[in-house]
């Protein structure tokens, strides 16, 4: 909770449906307390056919923004007024700042990985090879933001072998070419993983209740590697026990989540959170 609410205190609102899972409250209601900001974090569950509405009223409310989850983070995109360079690539907003009666969207998905991987295991993207598990909404986001950060090369693999053509020739005429398709057959993603220094996992295999499973052969990991999962439930995936097995460097999927959320809280305030506390809050959730 905020310190105070009354007239002056400024809503964030979330927009999904539906949103039971969401942790993005306690992060940032956390965050606000932890800087004395007068600013409060509301879930609005919204359906497909009243975004439009909710949104334009939202704009002329006492909100700072917004951000925006699932079904809604490619249809936002009609009912906004400008929408931000990386956001347009992805074709996704997962942000809206209010400021001057405008809307604004961006994508910070990807960006919190990126923050996540330097701040996590203290790689800088670019110049690296990257090789991506899945071609849906968060590997679009991570791969374009991975581009457009100079990374040498992302590697896509996913079961759905068109969906990752798909993904490389949006990444290689959007952004720069940079990306390649590679089946996912063993032994071919084995030889590709040797010329990659970093794996991420985008898919939600992995993801409890199935927290058995993993996304690719334990046998196609090997030591150098950096393998990173953007699964957070469970903390540890069967992927990053295994790599850890193997004597690779891991990350989970925990830092995506809060530096995604740092990034939108910098948007709306102007100002950087504390990540320690919003690593607790979602922890202790
Ligand atoms: P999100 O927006 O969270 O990325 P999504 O758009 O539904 O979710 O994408 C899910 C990704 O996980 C896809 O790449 C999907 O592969 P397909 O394109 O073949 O559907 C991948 N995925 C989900 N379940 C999977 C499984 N059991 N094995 C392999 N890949 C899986």
């Amino acid at each position: 909770m905020c310190l105070t609410i009354d007239v002056n205190t400024k809503l964030v609102g979330l927009l999904g449906y539906p949103l039971g899972h969401s942790f993005s409250s306690i992060m940032h209601n956390a965050a606000f307390k932890k800087l004395g900001l007068n600013y409060l974090y509301l879930p609005i569950e919204v359906t497909a056919e009243n975004l439009r509405e909710v949104a334009a009223g939202i704009a002329r409310m006492n909100f700072a923004g917004y951000n925006v989850t699932i079904p809604h983070k490619m249809s936002i995109m009609k009912y906004i007024d400008r929408v931000d360079e990386l956001a347009r690539v992805i074709g996704a907003v997962n942000v809206v700042s209010l400021k001057s009666g405008a809307a604004t969207g961006y994508n910070t998905d990807g960006e919190g990985f990126v923050r996540s991987l330097q701040a996590g295991a203290g790689i800088r993207v670019e110049g690296r090879s990257f090789f991506i598990v899945g071609s849906g909404g968060a590997a679009k986001s991570i791969a374009m933001t991975l581009a457009f950060r100079e990374a040498r090369e992302i590697l896509i693999c996913n079961r759905t072998e068109q969906k990752a053509h798909d993904l490389a020739e949006d990444i290689n005429t959007k952004v720069k070419s940079c990306s390649k398709v590679v089946p996912m057959q063993r032994e071919i993603m084995k030889t590709a993983l040797r010329h990659a220094e970093i794996l991420v996992n985008t898919t939600s295999v992995g993801m409890h209740p199935n927290d058995d499973q993993m996304p690719i052969d334990a046998d196609c990991l090997y030591e150098d590697l950096i393998v990173a999962d953007i699964v957070y439930n469970p903390v540890k995936t069967k992927l990053l026990k295994a790599a850890e097995e193997r004597g690779c460097r891991t990350l989970g999927g925990l830092g995506m989540l809060v530096y995604q959320g740092a990034e939108g809280f910098r948007i709306w305030t102007g100002l950087e959170p504390s990540v320690d506390i919003m690593f607790e809050a979602v922890l202790s959730r």
